[in-house]
């Protein structure tokens, strides 16, 4: 009888997996108000900005995904629980009898709740700890957030998700949800497609917006439901240029802006403050040091699995929450497969293996690839496309600088891919090809693509350098090349005169990389007990 009254009530709690509030170790709580402090300096007078965090997802049954906050909420806040809303006010408004310029609005405090899934912070938790001025319970949201459309020129916010998963995990945030799309009569088919084309419109000017209409007329009849959006429709149907930037101004003087929240945040975020770059050192040289003691472990005989084992046992090891990213791991023609995260080849014998992971250090992740053969030797064709991938790189991280493009970095890389290939005999010369089918750079940050503008680096970027080479199976070249799959990544700092390069203490070239390849390792002398 006792066992079944228990298995009931462990039946009656859903097992979400809550991260831990905030990090004591991690970002400030003044570095956090400092940044709304920025943010509120990009936004117009009489205004606000409203973010939403991050639903709980449901794995199966009644076990959720572990909680990850949405990074925007985070990197204004520092908060990790879900069923939370922050609004922030471009000025002191009189919110419930007091000034606030900020107000945070979170689940109430609940012992039961957090005997099972971990402590809440509450409401004077998040004043005292996050230093968040006015907090109240998201309970309290539609009542107290003074969020109304006629109080204010302009109401920021993103695209709201249609189709949060309907669970008592999420309720009190749906519940937000809905009294937002309320008091700002948000238009019910407003969403991220929508946001994408108003994008579109906001992008266009006389020469080009012919050319943007039809875009979206041939969009609209793979979402027809757009053609009912006013803005959608007068912009498709203006007769004349002039007249579709009529349509172009009047949505920019909308008061309901899904836009501009989107390029404030890529300014902010694009470029790091000190705090951040600590930050990210950290995870960097973590994910660095996976790779070297790989490198040491590795050998024929070990697993996909094995190998992802061992990159993650390091950063656990050194204390990292998280990764960034499903970890990829992917021998012979499974490094073709550019997100393969099986990792479930047991076979690695005599292949070239492909390991692009990151360890995320209290917020920040990095994101490193290194590409070794298993066996500790290259062989001739697979040295031959791994000098070409590291010549790319190489060319790349030779003018990071500030002033540098992204467009410039991928440029220099894939001629020298362009013309290595074609002297290999893989392409004809100046032919095109998908030996190289990504770009070479993104930004990096608290997302692994992270936000930021695609403008000439500035210092206190950072971003990747990866180019990569991969011949599938059955290409279109002699066979001898085909499961042939490179990828080097690393993780750069602009600085004030050139880069750094923050995953250079894993070993990058042929030699040092077969070099490394010949130490020891201690996983060696552990000898786990055989099992059927
Ligand atoms: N790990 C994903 C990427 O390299 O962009
Ligand atoms: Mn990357
Ligand atoms: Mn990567």
């Amino acid at each position: 009888m006792k066992k079944l009254i228990w298995t009931l009530f462990l039946l009656s709690v859903s097992a979400t997996v809550f991260a831990q509030s905030y990090f004591e170790d991690g970002l400030s709580a003044d570095w956090h108000k400092e940044r709304r402090a920025e943010l509120r300096k990009l936004m117009p007078e009489n205004s606000l900005a409203v973010f939403f965090n991050n639903p709980v997802k449901n794995r199966n049954n009644d076990v959720d995904y572990i909680y990850h906050p949405d990074t925007d909420f985070f990197y204004l806040t520092g908060f990790r629980e879900p069923n939370a809303v922050l609004v922030v006010f471009s000025e002191m408004r009189e919110v419930n009898a007091e000034m606030v310029d900020e107000l945070i609005f979170v689940q109430n405090r609940d012992p039961r709740a957090e005997q099972w899934n971990g402590k809440r912070l509450g409401t004077e938790g998040v004043i005292e700890k996050l230093g968040i001025k006015g907090a109240l319970l998201n309970s309290e949201f539609a009542e107290k957030s003074g969020i109304k459309l006629a109080d204010f020129d302009k109401i920021f916010t993103f695209s709201l998700a249609e189709n949060i998963e309907e669970s008592s995990a999420n309720s009190s945030l749906i519940a937000m949800v809905n009294d937002f799309k309320t008091a700002t009569e948000y238009p019910d088919n407003l969403n991220e497609t929508t946001a994408q084309i108003y994008n579109m419109i906001k992008n266009s000017d006389l020469e080009t917006s012919e050319r943007v209409a039809q875009m979206i007329q041939r969009y609209s009849q793979q979402y027809p439901e757009m053609a009912d959006d006013p803005v959608v429709s007068s912009f498709m149907n203006a007769e004349s240029p002039e007249k579709r930037m009529v349509v172009k101004e009047e949505m920019s003087e909308q008061k309901l802006d899904i836009l501009s929240l989107e390029q404030m945040m890529n300014e902010l975020r694009g470029i790091k403050t000190q705090e951040e770059i600590g930050l990210l050192r950290k995870a960097v040289k973590i994910s660095a040091i996976g790779q070297v003691e790989v490198m040491k472990a590795a050998k024929v005989g070990m697993s996909e699995r094995e190998i992802q084992g061992v990159h993650e046992f390091i950063y656990k090891r050194y204390g990292a929450e998280e990764l960034g990213y499903p970890s990829i791991v992917g021998g012979g023609h499974n490094g073709c497969i550019l997100h393969y995260i099986e990792n479930d080849e047991r076979d690695l014998s005599d292949r070239l293996l492909l390991m692009d992971l990151g360890a995320e250090w209290r917020g920040y992740t990095a994101d490193v690839t290194r590409t070794i053969p298993i066996n500790g030797k290259f062989n001739e064709e697979e040295r031959a496309i791994y000098e070409l991938v590291y010549q790319a790189q190489e060319a790349g991280i030779a003018i990071a600088k500030p002033g540098t493009t992204f467009q410039e970095i991928d440029a220099a890389g894939r001629k020298i891919i362009n013309e290595g290939l074609a002297k290999l005999g893989i392409i004809e010369s100046g032919e095109s090809h998908m030996y190289f089918p990504h770009g070479t750079s993104h930004h990096l940050g608290l997302d692994v693509h992270d936000r930021g503008n695609r403008e000439p680096l500035k210092e206190g970027m950072v971003f990747t350098i990866e180019p990569g080479i991969y011949i599938p199976e059955g290409s279109d070249c002699d066979p001898k090349w085909w499961g042939i799959a490179v990828r080097i990544e690393d993780d750069i700092l602009i600085t004030s005169t050139g880069n750094e390069n923050l995953s250079g203490d894993a070993p990058r070239t042929v030699a040092a990389i077969e070099e490394m390849m010949t130490y020891p390792s201690v996983l060696e002398e552990w000898v786990l007990p055989e099992i059927d």
